[in-house]
């Protein structure tokens, strides 16, 4: 692990060569002052992902803590939510549908960037581990620009135009998906929100692969099913192991993940008798471009 900067009593730690760097020394219970807030600001720009270890923080304090980067946004789910914080959302393979189910968690388990069915998408996801399995269960985060740099020049010219459109819930999911969200979906007359399929960093100037795919109606001119092949096909051929860093977690972990190079998934290879339980809190970002 190389050290990136060792300033005041804490010190900045490069994790992979492509993804991922760590903080420790900062309690973020105490406000940042304006360089070191720069100093962070850039790590997880320029690292994609940030890790803060060692947090111990109320929801209430999660929250101050993450203001500081931006302005907050709600999660478009508010069922699972911290009660009196509609802006700390809970997540947790413990959550029940509104059946009394075990609600259906798979949505997360694919590649995805947050919110893109919204004008202004995050531009950080941040999660704090609450409880933590004692393996596996670990948050997987990719380098887009970095994987959309690699690819042939010929792919990279086709997808640099193309656009997706974007609901709550791609209709191709209906049947698998939580019924509930599935149904909100079904019954919107919201219009989809049209992205760029690569996005362009508004801070740096990159470019990176930008969907989720569990929300992709259509890419281009093709239809819905047409289109979730060739997103899975992109991915194939994007994802490269070494762009790819694996959080796993440790209570107190508090991941910053730019979601404007970023996808993120979760992982499912933990004993479910354990509680995977995090808190989210979402920063707003601006119109992609
Ligand atoms: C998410 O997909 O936003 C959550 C990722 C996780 O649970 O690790």
């Amino acid at each position: 692990m190389t050290a990136l900067a060792d300033i005041q009593n804490f010190k900045i730690t490069k994790l992979t060569e492509h993804v991922g760097t760590e903080v420790t020394g900062i309690d973020l219970r105490d406000p940042l002052d304006p360089k070191t807030l720069q100093v962070l600001n850039d790590a997880i720009v320029d690292n994609v992902a940030l890790v803060f270890r060692g947090q111990q923080l109320t929801p209430a304090e999660l929250l101050k803590a993450v203001s500081q980067f931006g302005e907050l946004m709600p999660d478009q789910n508010q069922r699972y939510v911290v009660e009196g914080l509609p802006l700390v959302s809970v997540l947790s393979n413990r959550h029940k549908d509104s059946t009394g189910k075990q609600a259906k968690i798979a949505k997360n388990a694919n590649w995805h960037t947050d919110h893109t069915n919204q004008e202004f998408p995050p531009k950080f996801t941040t999660l704090y581990g609450v409880d933590v399995p004692s393996k596996g269960g670990g948050t997987s985060v990719c380098n887009m620009n970095a994987a959309f740099e690699a690819l042939p020049e010929d792919i990279k010219a086709r997808i640099t135009p193309m656009k997706t459109t974007n609901t709550l819930m791609s209709s191709t999911r209906y049947d698998s998906a939580n019924p509930d969200i599935a149904r909100e979906q079904q019954t919107s007359t919201k219009p989809p929100m049209v992205q760029p399929l690569v996005r362009t960093h508004p801070e740096r100037g990159t470019k990176a692969i930008y969907f989720h795919k569990g929300k992709v109606e259509t890419v281009a001119d093709m239809d819905p099913f047409e289109s979730q092949d060739f997103l899975a096909d992109l991915l194939d051929t994007a994802l490269k192991p070494e762009f790819i860093y694996v959080h796993e977690w440790k209570a107190g972990d508090l991941l910053f993940i730019d979601n404007r190079t970023a996808m993120h998934k979760a992982g499912f290879d933990y004993d479910p008798a354990e509680h995977r339980h995090l808190h989210r809190v979402l920063v707003r970002g601006d119109r992609p471009f």
